[in-house]
């Protein structure tokens, strides 16, 4: 069985970002029984960030695997065993949200050799980084993962970027102090592409699953 872990790092269970990890998740699972898809929602576990205990960097005992223990404990270990990663974040202020950062933090450090800078993951596996956002294609204030992006492609493999840009904010806009944004050119954007979006999401999925499987 071969297991895909996404991650997701926004806080709503029913909007962009959690629409296009299940539409991966269904492009995944749409290859058969030998795919596994575990979903982790980030806002529902209880964890810190890097503590800095260098737990991960004892002579002898090195761990490319981070040493704290806490909720986030048992989804690391997973990761290390996976054989593909996806991770989603809504962008707040031009980066991915905290929570994602504080998991980053704890997924990244232990693959960072301070002997030799070298990046080594226990595994090397595709990854994909989905972002959703305000911004338009042409204008938008977001850096994605950042920083995190080089350690993820040092580690990992060099990641995927699948974006959805001027999505949907909220359901009705007339509810809400939000007169900066033009309900009706929203709507139009959105059917011109948010399904298109997800299809995209979908058939990522059906790239990463057959491409796992065949490993
Ligand atoms: C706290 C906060 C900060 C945001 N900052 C940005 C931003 O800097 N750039 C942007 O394009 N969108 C920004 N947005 C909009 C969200 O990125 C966008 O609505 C996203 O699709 C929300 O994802 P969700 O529907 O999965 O919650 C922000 C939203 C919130 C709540």
């Amino acid at each position: 069985m071969k297991k895909i872990v996404i991650i997701d790092g926004g806080p709503r269970r029913n909007f962009n970002t959690a629409a296009m990890l299940q539409k991966f998740a269904d492009g995944a699972m749409s290859v058969g029984d030998g795919i596994e898809v575990k979903m982790v929602r980030l806002y529902d576990l209880d964890y810190k960030g890097c503590m800095s205990c260098m737990a991960c960097k004892i002579k002898g005992k090195a761990s490319n695997v981070c040493r704290f223990k806490d909720a986030l404990t048992p989804i690391l270990e997973k990761i290390a065993q996976a054989d593909g990663l996806v991770l989603g974040s809504p962008i707040y202020f031009g980066d991915v949200t905290g929570q994602m950062r504080t998991f980053l933090e704890r997924l990244a450090f232990p693959w960072l050799s301070y002997n030799d800078y070298s990046l080594t993951a226990p595994k090397r596996m595709p990854v994909v980084l989905v972002e959703t956002m305000n911004g338009l294609p042409e204008r938008n204030n977001s850096n994605g993962y950042g920083s995190m992006e080089h350690c993820l492609a040092g580690a990992l493999g060099q990641p995927q970027r699948l974006v959805a840009y001027n999505t949907y904010q909220v359901k009705d806009y007339s509810r809400f102090e939000l007169a900066g944004f033009s309900e009706e050119a929203k709507r139009q954007y959105r059917d011109e592409h948010w399904q298109e979006d997800l299809q995209r999401a979908f058939e990522a999925g059906r790239k990463m699953a057959e491409g796992v499987i065949t490993q």
